[in-house]
């Protein structure tokens, strides 16, 4: 028997947020079948790249007459997409049909001439338009619809959550809320291309490309913009006219270590940023890091950026997940579910430190989906085996080879709701041997830890490192006891659902109160014996439970 066809991908995705385009709007909600071929992670980044190319960014008076606007810079040519939103001002993003507008666009643009002060006379692809004479348009002051950057607030966020109809249903809402948006990746890809240019003042040839969350489909509005400076010319040189007997390279400087190379790159571009680059604020320098970064704002898109070079296997991991989360669109519904969760519970902070970070926590969905009965989704260790001569690739001596063509991956036979996965997520984690084993998503299975640290995740292509060495057990602790108080309320609530009309956080809602012991279903039951011996009991209760109920069914 052949089970149902389940739907391939979440529309979220980067790629799918190209086709959304082309459709009527609201057909590619979350959770609709989407049966169309998917795009590779490279092919999704190399149209956004060259979309970017062609955009500008345009810093714009408040009361402006969007028809006039448009009309004044298709004079540079045909525009084939724009959007305005608010950042401290109102911004404009206008994506030309041709590169050549930009040129010519540029070309009737000046410096400005400053009083006090002098400006820098960098000619980059963002712009202030400034109205020649400013009575004249106030009178019409036609709406400017603006796009939201920002997440919902927490109030909106409850109210739509306490409306859902189920927990499914809770999951889907707060993915569709929280993952970015069409305009937001644009803003994203568009900001990296503002400062490849600015790169480009020193390696003419580089390439800044997005990674991390930005790019693969894990990421919530508003998280930062993890960018890598490519200044590798793989791919890049042309074979012709190397016929012959020689061959010609670059006269070039030698430093003691690739790392003190990458140290002086950035220590460079991070000065040119500073002192060049519009917008580009609080500039700071960490280049003693395991991976040195240069940090800093770009204050009209609004993003935190961390710029890294000699990064290449970050890209490939960002890479990876993008897979994982295109394969079952229950992934990345549990990922936001998950991360929403520790956030709201400060399990995770946008400062660095001893805490479980993003990262780790996709980490720990994926192992979890990866263990369930059909698994939902393949090691990474499968993924290798299906892949082609062309998806073979070393970087630095790591085997990061896997499939790229999603299309090549069976999806799973597996169809449980994601109600139950999140319960199920909490319990796993409520109960797993952390000072034994390891996560680990290649094998996909529980390996024995190779040293103390109190979590350990397998990098998965370096995999002699932990990507949570920083996480401490008491850190660690607290997310434990929270997966159990959260399977518990989950239980719990099983039984005994507050009615939609009580007004009550129920679900997912009650999981994200910042104080998971004030929601009303834990007060009610509380009684006098210690939280952790409750919950112990419950546990066991529940699992013996579940134990039971498996028994049954298999027995059948
Ligand atoms: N990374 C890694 N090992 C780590 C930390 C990060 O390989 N210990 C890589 C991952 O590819 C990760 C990327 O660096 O996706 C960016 O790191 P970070 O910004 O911390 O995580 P994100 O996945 O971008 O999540 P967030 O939304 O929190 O920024
Ligand atoms: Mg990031």
């Amino acid at each position: 028997q052949r089970p149902a066809f389940r739907p391939l991908s979440s529309p979220g995705t980067v790629a799918a947020a190209f086709r959304r385009e082309e459709l009527p709007s609201g057909s590619a909600e979350t959770g609709s079948e989407d049966r169309s071929p998917k795009k590779r992670f490279t092919e999704v980044q190399k149209e956004r790249r060259e979309q970017a190319q062609r955009t500008v960014l345009i810093h714009c008076p408040n009361k402006i007459s969007e028809k006039k606007f448009l009309k004044y810079l298709s004079q540079h040519g045909p525009i084939n997409n724009h959007f305005f939103y608010e950042s401290f001002g109102l911004y404009a993003v206008v994506e030309f049909c041709q590169k050549e507008s930009i040129h010519s666009l540029k070309n009737g643009t000046h410096t400005p001439s400053m009083v006090t002060e002098a400006a820098i006379p960098f000619r980059s692809r963002f712009f202030n338009l400034k109205l020649k004479n400013p009575s004249n348009q106030t009178s019409e002051r036609p709406y400017i619809q603006s796009s939201n950057q920002l997440p919902p607030s927490s109030k909106k966020l409850f109210e739509l959550l306490c409306n859902a109809e189920s927990i499914d249903d809770q999951l889907n809402t707060l993915l569709k809320e929280f993952q970015l948006t069409e305009e937001n990746t644009r803003l994203r890809y568009l900001t990296c291309s503002l400062i490849e240019d600015i790169a480009a003042a020193y390696f003419p040839d580089c390439t800044v490309r997005p990674f991390g969350s930005s790019v693969n489909t894990f990421g919530k509005l508003g998280c930062d913009l993890d960018m890598f400076l490519d200044l590798d010319e793989i791919g890049k040189l042309s074979t012709h006219k190397n016929i012959g007997n020689f061959l010609v390279e670059f006269q070039v400087k030698n430093v003691p270590s690739e790392r003190i190379a990458t140290q002086k790159i950035l220590s460079v571009i991070g000065e040119c940023l500073d002192h060049f680059g519009p917008s580009c604020v609080g500039v700071q320098k960490i280049l003693n890091a395991r991976c040195p970064l240069v940090r800093f704002s770009h204050q009209a898109s609004g993003f935190q950026c961390d710029l890294t070079t000699n990064n290449r296997i970050a890209l490939k991991s960002s890479e990876l997940l993008y897979i994982y989360g295109a394969l079952d669109s229950r992934v990345r519904a549990l990922v936001f579910s998950v991360r929403c969760w520790a956030r709201a519970h400060s399990l995770t902070t946008s400062i660095p430190g001893a805490w479980i970070t993003n990262f780790s926590l996709t980490m720990m969905v994926i192992f979890f989906l990866q263990q369930r009965s059909p698994p939902i989704l393949p090691t990474l260790d499968s993924l290798k085996t299906l892949a082609d001569a062309e998806d073979k690739c070393i970087i630095e001596g790591n085997n990061c080879t896997f499939i790229r063509d999603l299309n090549k991956i069976k999806p799973s036979e597996n169809t449980e709701t994601l109600e139950i996965l999140l319960k199920e997520f909490f319990e796993y984690f409520g109960n797993f041997t952390f000072n034994k084993n390891s996560i680990n998503i290649r094998q996909g299975r529980e390996q024995n830890k190779p040293d103390s640290s109190p979590l350990h995740i397998q990098n998965p292509f370096e995999t002699s490192l932990n990507i949570s060495k920083n996480v401490s057990q008491s850190q660690l602790q607290k997310f434990v006891d929270l997966a159990r108080e959260s399977a518990w309320i989950l239980q719990e609530e099983d039984k005994d659902r507050p009615s939609p009309s009580s007004n009550q956080p129920w679900g997912l809602a009650a999981l994200l109160l910042s104080s998971i012991t004030n929601s009303k279903s834990l007060a009610k039951k509380k009684n006098k014996r210690p939280a952790s011996e409750r919950i112990r009991n419950l546990l066991d209760s529940i699992k013996s439970n579940s134990t039971e109920n498996a028994t049954t069914a298999n027995g059948k």
